[in-house]
């Protein structure tokens, strides 16, 4: 049976990846960049529901409030908005789509049911212009990482890409989540370009998530592998759909797990082709997707046709 096909099904391990991609886990897992040190036990048992009300337990979705050291001695109570990401919409969302950026969704006609939902989130630069047949054009907010506000490319101060929706950015920080340490040495320094949107774009709800949150994360994923996951962050993907799945009652998320249209061409906006940006070399993106495979309630068909996955949001099961 192919790959793809036992990814379906939730049947795969990091030794049927190409050479490559396991010879770059290999290597991120001896460099330990970010010195993830794990203490807990390493098991994959729990079924899809059991796993659900662990991560409904356990994930608390963070960002800086500026009362911890260093931002609190810096005044980041004043540059953070007042109304924290949880409390922005009080009644939370109904359905929302979580729209990955994997060149599979060119061609799949899925426009029109992603801005059905009410909340539509996407990621880093992934455009909607020129694509909404496939992507729709609909965005309610934005996850991006910490690349996007650093690199000039990205044009993060005029892209209309980063106006009018709420903003989360992120930037891997040591495993400790020692927030002195990484102000000092972020991945990227986003907290400038930070400061500086926040003051000229004071409306705009623009939120850094808290080291805590991403670290929290990855150790769920490798308590729940039988594996050694990378010892790097989860992908934007994964955090997406965690922050999805506490503001929404149910989450569709469109290929993360590949459809049929499965391809390696990066991103549907760029021609760019590496299998890394779907299975996975920094992040462990392979294992993030089969928790979601197991935690899938949506119908087979879907996940073939659409590359679709559909989630429960945390209030709307009892654990
Ligand atoms: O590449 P980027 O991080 O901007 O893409 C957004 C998210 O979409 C990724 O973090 C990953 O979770 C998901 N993705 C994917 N397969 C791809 C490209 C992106 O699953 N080929």
């Amino acid at each position: 049976k192919s790959f793809l096909y036992k990814l379906w099904k939730g049947d795969v391990s990091s030794k049927m990846l190409n050479p490559r991609l396991q010879k770059a886990m290999k290597d991120y897992l001896s460099t330990n960049k970010h010195g993830v040190r794990f203490k807990g036990k390493r098991n994959s048992k729990l079924t899809g529901d059991q796993l659900f009300c662990e991560l409904k337990e356990r994930v608390n979705v963070k960002t800086i409030d500026g009362k911890e050291a260093p931002f609190s001695t810096l005044g980041w109570e004043k540059h953070v908005p007042q109304i924290p990401l949880g409390k922005l919409y009080t009644h939370g969302f109904g359905s929302c789509a979580v729209v990955m950026s994997a060149g599979a969704i060119l061609n799949s006609s899925l426009g029109d049911e992603i801005d059905s939902h009410d909340a539509v989130l996407r990621f880093n630069s992934a455009p909607t212009r020129g694509y909404e047949k496939d992507v729709g054009n609909k965005t309610t907010m934005r996850i991006i990482n910490s690349q996007i506000l650093t690199n000039p490319n990205h044009h993060f101060v005029d892209s209309s890409l980063y106006k009018d929706v709420v903003l989360v950015a992120w930037d891997p920080a040591p495993y400790s989540a020692n927030l002195n340490v990484w102000y000092k040495k972020p991945d990227y320094n986003l907290f400038t370009p930070y400061v500086q949107h926040r003051r000229k774009n004071p409306t705009q709800p623009f939120y850094i998530l808290h080291p805590k949150f991403i670290w929290q994360l990855w150790d769920i994923i490798q308590e729940n592998t039988k594996e050694k996951i990378q010892p790097n962050p989860p992908s934007s993907g994964f955090i997406g759909i965690l922050i999805m799945m506490s503001m929404c009652n149910e989450v569709h998320v469109y290929e993360y797990i590949p459809s049929v249209r499965q391809t390696d061409l990066c991103h549907y906006h760029e021609l760019y082709y590496d299998a890394a940006c779907t299975l996975g070399a920094y992040h462990p993106l392979l294992y993030e997707k089969l928790l979601v495979q197991r935690m899938n309630k949506g119908l087979q068909d879907d996940l073939y046709r659409k590359g679709k996955v559909i989630l429960p949001g945390f209030k709307a099961v009892k654990c």
